[in-house]
């Protein structure tokens, strides 16, 4: 009678573990449910961002915590008026904005920092929703 009890409370335990495995993993997959902004960090410097490539899904809160691996850089993503001057020094500038549209626009350095400022890109990819889920 006694080891039925204990078999039981583990088999409810494992079903309490799984549901919150599973909530868990529901939050992390729905931005819209999602409380806080996913956090993506960005070094810039000479002259690249890293990464270079930014995936996010549309509707997703941003916030782009960037700093600077040597002078001063500047990010700029037009189509969510993202622009900040990014210090040297290595202190990260937050940036937050709504993937509100899918697409693919291009990240610009917007401070000069030399001779290979105009070379200074990434991209940011916004995938759409329907996409995104798989
Ligand atoms: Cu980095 Cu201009």
């Amino acid at each position: 009678m006694s080891i039925r009890i204990v078999i039981d409370a583990v088999a409810v335990a494992g079903t309490a573990l799984l549901l919150g495995t599973s909530l868990w993993a529901t939050a992390q997959q729905d931005p819209a449910t999602a409380s806080a902004p996913r956090v993506i960090e960005v070094v810039a410097k000479r002259f690249t961002f890293e990464p270079a490539k930014i995936e996010i899904t549309e509707g997703e809160r941003i916030r782009l915590m960037v700093s600077s691996a040597d002078g001063v850089h500047g990010i700029e993503i037009k189509k969510f008026k993202v622009n900040k001057a990014v210090p040297r020094g290595g202190e990260p500038v937050a940036i937050d904005f709504v993937a509100s549209a899918p697409g693919t626009y291009e990240i610009l350095c917007s401070e000069y920092c030399g001779d290979g400022h105009e070379a200074m890109t990434g991209s940011l990819v916004v995938i759409a929703k329907s996409k995104g889920k798989d």
